[in-house]
């Protein structure tokens, strides 16, 4: 649990603010995809767990005016200029492939899939990290069906059991993979994102 007092001194908060991000997860996503090049100008990026829309807000900016981005959440997302919006439980993953599907019409696949979709927080730490595996798990299944070959992936996990088994799907299905943890993951977190570069499918 983060306290007000807390996000009064934490830096990337008040950035985020500054900035006009909506979260200061927008961070993350900044020195992630400066550090493996993974969004370029033009890609067409599927943003799942995107709400409030900070991850969608970087990628906007990355892809610019030729690029798209599709951003998903279970929780209404203001509108964000220039990004496609859709409501939606990425662990159906059927349908919300389907959803992404009809908003690409006509339109190439997907060049990255990036999920910072995390649970609620029950404070069992095993027990949330088991769910955010299978967050984590949709969103691989999710990109399994849209990516174009060569496509990228980031997705957030809470470390745990689990977390070996996420890694080596990654790592089956990319070309390149690693684990990082973003400066701008708090200290005491125990997410951490996967990274999946040059999908071998599709
Ligand atoms: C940490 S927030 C994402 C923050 C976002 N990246 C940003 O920068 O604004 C995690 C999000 O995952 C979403 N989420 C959790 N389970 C989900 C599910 N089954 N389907 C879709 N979204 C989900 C939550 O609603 C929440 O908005």
């Amino acid at each position: 649990m983060v306290k007000r007092t807390d996000l009064k001194s934490d830096r990337f908060y008040k950035r985020a603010k500054e900035w006009g991000y909506r979260s200061r997860s927008a961070f993350k996503l900044l020195q992630i995809a400066n550090k493996f090049e993974v969004i370029k100008e033009g890609d067409v990026v599927v943003d799942l767990g995107a709400a409030p829309g900070g991850w969608s807000q970087v990628a906007k900016g990355l892809v610019g005016e030729s690029g798209v981005v599709i951003s998903v959440d279970l929780q209404h997302i203001e509108k964000i200029e220039g990004v496609e919006i859709i409501k939606s439980d990425i662990t159906k993953e059927e349908e919300t492939v389907t959803a992404i599907k009809d908003l690409l019409k006509g339109r190439d696949l997907v060049d990255i899939v990036i999920s910072d979709a995390s649970p609620k927080l029950s404070g069992n730490r095993s027990y949330d990290h088991f769910r955010s595996f299978e967050l984590s798990e949709s969103a691989l299944s999710i990109a399994s069906a849209l990516l174009i070959r060569s496509g990228n992936f980031v997705a957030k996990i809470f470390q745990g059991a689990y977390y070996d088994k996420f890694y080596r799907a990654v790592r089956e299905k990319f070309r390149y993979s690693r684990a990082y943890s973003p400066e701008a993951s708090r200290k005491r977190s125990a997410e951490v994102y996967v990274i999946g570069k040059w999908y071998l499918y599709s």
